[in-house]
């Protein structure tokens, strides 16, 4: 480990120098710590990176349950912190900042870790940092391919559908936005119908490698529309009608019960319509942000974030769009898609070093958790937006 090189009272507007920080992340339902470290140059280093998910505890529920995810937290987050430090090689002396996801998400959760980060901080002497999920996820490349503002962010999650015009750390201007169902949200709740189990994403994901896409004829909703914004409430609904047409028992009531092949095609035709979606509601965003961008170096550059960048198959048709329009596509390996610390760590590095963190005020320890925290606070609400508990 580097010694210690942050000073106390360092309020530059722009820092240099090397930090590391600490970083926990408790926002749903994987209990993550990890330590990150951002060097001088600016290049990020992982240097811990431990999630547990509560998958096991959930799914009996078939979902989230919040007050169990925020009881599954408290019960391990202990072990969490010392393993990410261990893993480090780090103590206590060696952390300059301790970060914690402190909104959106569900608020039991939030408590737990950005609470246990005040205790450390508060034992221990460092500043406590509470930092914005979405944040975490939108500045995540930077930390795996050094890519750094402007660029166009395609956030895609469990709580979140945006399109985001990435101006610098700390600057949002959204673009689009769901105005019913996540993406993720479909994702999950298509696996629900169709009795896949959880997490939905992938196990859809898994069906559809072996469906045909072009089986059944789903809606692409919003593809064409002048306005910037999503909607899967519609195409979840024709899923469910699909389901329904393919089921051999006709009680609603019960699971359907559906010969395997004809799952595999919904899957894939579910897939393939989400695929359509995107794709045109991302290039409908590319012609915002060429419009309002006018770096050069960075002008083309597509970065997509949140656990459903972790789908191939999205993945697959935002390259092609890409190769279409020029742009270059960062999309993070997988395992920095879905929720954990490392990002959360990285975020609170880039905050530091933007001088968007004053290491003499006491203000992380007087902020609380957010249900809701928009990336863009100007950001006009939308209709049919913002389900209780969602990560708006
Ligand atoms: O970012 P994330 O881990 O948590 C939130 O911030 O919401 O995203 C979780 C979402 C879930 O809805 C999950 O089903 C979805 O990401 N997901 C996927 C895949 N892996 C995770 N969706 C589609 N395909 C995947 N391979
Ligand atoms: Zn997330």
């Amino acid at each position: 480990m580097k010694e210690k090189t942050l000073n106390a009272g360092e309020n530059a507007s722009q820092r240099s120098g090397s930090v590391t920080v600490l970083a926990i992340e408790t926002s749903c339902d994987e209990t993550a710590a990890a330590v990150v470290r951002r060097d001088a140059a600016g290049t990020g280093h992982i240097l811990s990176n431990v999630v547990r998910s509560q998958w096991a505890e959930h799914a009996p529920y078939g979902g989230v349950v919040p007050e169990i995810a925020a009881r599954a937290h408290l019960a391990c987050l202990d072990d969490i912190v010392a393993e990410a430090l261990s893993t480090a090689g780090a103590d206590h002396d060696h952390i300059d900042l301790i970060a914690a996801t402190a909104g959106p998400g569900l608020v039991g959760g939030l408590l737990v870790g950005l609470n246990f980060a005040k205790g450390l901080a508060l034992a221990t002497g460092k500043p406590v940092v509470p930092i914005n999920h979405l944040e975490g996820h939108a500045l995540t490349c930077g930390l795996t391919d050094q890519v750094r503002p402007p660029f166009l962010l395609l956030l895609v999650s469990g709580g979140h559908t945006q399109t985001i015009l990435v101006e610098a750390v700390g600057h949002y201007r959204r673009i689009g936005t769901t105005i019913d169902d996540a993406l993720g949200e479909a994702f999950d709740k298509t696996a629900k119908l169709l009795d896949l189990g959880a997490p939905g994403g992938p196990a859809v994901e898994k069906m559809a490698a072996t469906g045909n896409g072009d089986a059944i004829p789903l809606p692409r909703p919003m593809v064409g529309r002048a306005e910037p914004n999503f909607s899967f409430a519609g195409l979840k609904t024709a899923v469910r009608r699909a389901a329904q047409a393919a089921s051999k028992t006709s009680d609603e009531q019960q699971p359907a019960d559906i010969a395997e092949t004809s799952v595999a095609d919904i899957c894939a035709s579910f897939q393939m319509a989400v695929g359509d979606v995107v794709v045109d509601r991302t290039r409908h965003a590319m012609g915002v942000f060429e419009a309002t961008t006018r770096d050069d170096e960075n002008r083309k550059t597509l970065v997509v974030a949140g656990g459903v960048a972790a789908n191939q198959n999205l993945r697959d048709r935002l390259t092609d769009l890409c190769d279409a329009t020029g742009y270059r596509l960062v999309a993070p390996p997988l395992s920095l898609c879905s929720d954990n610390a490392a990002m959360i760590g990285w975020a609170a590095a880039e905050r530091w070093a933007s001088g968007l963190i004053d290491l003499d005020s006491e203000i992380g320890f007087t902020q609380t958790a957010r249900a809701r925290w928009p990336l863009d606070a100007d950001a006009e609400p939308v209709l049919g937006h913002g389900r209780l508990g969602a990560k708006a």
